[in-house]
This record gives structure tokens, C-alpha cells and sequence, in this order.
């Protein structure tokens, strides 16, 4: 994710049901500070339907995390070389180059492996400049308060809250809303999208005025543990007629459809899916869109993942850690 131009200010605004972001860059072109429409109001459905056990799942099993243990025909591929002194692979990491990462490391089945097996540190999971970090609420962002360099509205795309993106993931999503509309499903907005670590403290201690910890913690990250706060994660809403409905409203159109069902084209992933609450920890967010770049998307798509934490067979994160 190479470094652009400096991110100055954001802010968010929120009431008892919604929250609202906006960004602001300080260059002398900027438009004015602005507030962003306010995210709709989340699932009516009672949060306990969202805390069933597994074998109430109606879906069929997630795949088992692979064990390192049973990686023999890779490993035995990366077996004996050095990933991280290969200069192809630093090289590439240096550039924040994703997509050159993983073909120097042989493709997608060998990153995946090599990630899950630990066999090159230097394949991490908490780097936040890097497409396929994973956060959730037992990772947070290290510092805390981590902020992207650079951040960029989306070209093409109706933003309904300002919404800005790290610079591929906005470029993705350009593509995808793009393609949408070809597609004749209508077009996509942008609801929210990056949201530093100050904006998701308002978010979330509202969500804890209106619903008590328990009821906040299914449907927002507490700050430090938000996917948007990487500039990666992109909540979408239908549009029609020159307005546009609320993320709620998504799953039943045909833009959510197509969404589910297309959007790991473009490198993106419906983050928390049904049924998945026990290892994301959240309700449904059929509208959480998350990059993690084409490659891990369509590898995800292929081989039936439903959580970033499965496909690197990282552990489940339903809660947060004990304090203390
Ligand atoms: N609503 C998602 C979980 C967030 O706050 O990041
Ligand atoms: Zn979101």
C-alpha cells in the first residue's frame, strides 16, 4: 500500500442509532469539513439470534483451519528457504507490493501456507499498511490509535459520508461499483469507510448508549479493533433514482446480491457473513465490505471461507481478551 499524501483529520458524528463519518484532507483545494449522512439503524432482529451455537447454523461448516502439520507437499516447497532473504520477497514487501508478494512467494497457496505454518515472519498478519491484515477483537491495531499514510475518495462512486479508502482499496471499489452498473443491478453508494481511532470511540460509545456493552459489541468495533480504521473496510448502501437506501436495506436489493455474489472479484469480502458470529464476533453485516486484495478474495471464494480468521487458521475472536 505505498504512502502518498498525509491524512490530516477525520471526525465522526453519531446519534442513538446511527453513526456518521467524514474525512477531511487540510490541502488548499479541500472542500470544507463535512458530515456524513448517518448510517442507518442496524438489525431489528434480537442480538440473541445472533449468538447461536454452531451446530444451529443452518449453513454448511466452514472449512478446518489446515494445520501446520498437514501442509507436507508445500511445505515441503517452502522447506529450506529463507522467504524473508529472498530479495523478491523484501523487495516486494518494501514496496507494499501485495500481489508481488505473493507471486514471490510461489502464489496463493504457498502465501496461505507459509503464513499458517510461520515458516517466513516476515508474512505478517498485523501489518495494517498491508491488504490481508487481519483485525478483529482479540488483534487490534499496535499502536492503538494506528492511522493510515494516505487516504482517497473513491473516483465514481456516490459518497454519502466522504467516505475515503486507502488508495487501492478505493480504486477497487471504483471497479466494483463500476462493473455493478454495468451490470444493470444499479448503483452502489459509499456509506462510511475509514474511520480513525477518535471518530470509532464516538461510534461505539454511542452504540453503548443505545444497546448496553453486550448489545455494542455485536455490531461495532470498540476503537482500536475496527477494520475501517485500516482504511480498508467500505460500508456500502443501494442507490436509485438519485437516493439511496440504508445498509439494512442492501441484502434485499439487487445491488446486495450482486455484491455477495461478485464483489471477491475486486478484491473485496463481505466481512461478517451469517452465521459467522462465532468466530468475527459480530451480527451479519451483509454491507461491511473488506479488501484483502484479489488474490486472497478469490482464494477465499474458491476454497469456501466465510472469515479472514479460517483462512489463515487463525484463531476465532468472539470476544475481546479480559481486560487486565
Ligand atoms: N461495525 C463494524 C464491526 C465496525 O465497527 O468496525
Ligand atoms: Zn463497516
Amino acid at each position: 500500500m505505498p504512502v502518498a499524501a498525509a491524512l490530516v483529520a477525520v471526525f465522526v458524528l453519531g446519534s442513538s442509532a446511527s453513526v456518521t463519518a467524514a474525512v477531511t484532507r487540510l490541502t488548499p483545494e479541500a472542500p470544507p469539513p463535512a458530515v456524513a449522512a448517518p448510517e442507518p439503524s442496524e438489525s431489528p432482529v434480537p442480538l440473541s439470534a445472533f449468538i447461536e451455537p454452531a451446530t444451529a447454523d443452518p449453513a454448511p461448516p466452514p472449512l478446518a483451519p489446515v494445520p501446520a502439520t498437514d501442509l507436507p507437499v508445500v511445505e515441503q516447497q517452502v522447506a529450506g528457504q529463507d522467504l524473508c532473504a529472498d530479495p523478491a520477497v523484501t523487495s516486494a514487501l518494501a514496496a507494499q507490493d501485495e500481489a508481488a508478494v505473493i507471486a514471490a512467494v510461489g502464489g496463493i497457496d504457498p502465501f496461505r501456507q507459509t503464513v499458517v505454518t510461520g515458516t517466513a515472519p516476515c508474512l505478517r498478519l498485523d501489518d495494517p499498511n498491508l491488504s490481508w491484515v487481519v483485525v478483529n477483537k482479540i488483534r487490534p491495531f499496535a499502536p492503538i490509535d494506528w492511522a493510515p499514510g494516505s487516504v482517497v475518495f473513491p473516483e465514481g462512486v456516490r459518497n454519502l459520508g466522504e467516505g475515503a479508502l486507502a488508495p487501492e482499496a478505493a480504486a477497487a471499489l471504483t471497479a466494483m461499483v463500476s462493473a455493478a452498473a454495468a451490470a444493470g443491478v444499479g448503483e452502489i453508494g459509499l456509506q462510511s469507510a475509514y474511520r480513525s481511532y477518535t471518530t470509532q470511540q464516538t461510534s461505539y460509545s454511542v452504540q453503548v448508549a443505545d444497546r448496553g456493552v453486550e448489545g455494542a459489541d455485536l455490531v461495532s468495533a470498540r476503537p482500536g479493533h475496527s477494520e475501517h480504521q485500516s482504511g480498508l473496510a467500505a460500508d456500502v448502501v443501494p442507490c436509485a433514482d438519485g437516493s439511496c437506501g440504508t445498509l439494512d436495506d442492501l441484502a434485499a436489493t439487487p445491488q446486495g446480491a450482486w455484491v455477495a455474489e461478485h464483489a471477491w472479484e475486486f478484491g473485496w469480502i463481505v466481512r461478517y457473513q451469517e452465521g459467522r458470529t462465532d468466530v468475527t464476533g459480530y451480527a451479519p453485516e451483509p454491507w461491511h465490505l473488506r479488501y484483502v486484495g484479489p488474490e486472497i478474495a478469490a482464494a477465499m471464494r474458491e476454497g469456501g471461507y466465510t472469515t479472514l480468521e479460517e483462512f489463515f487458521a487463525l484463531p476465532a475472536a468472539p470476544t475481546y481478551a479480559p481486560a487486565g
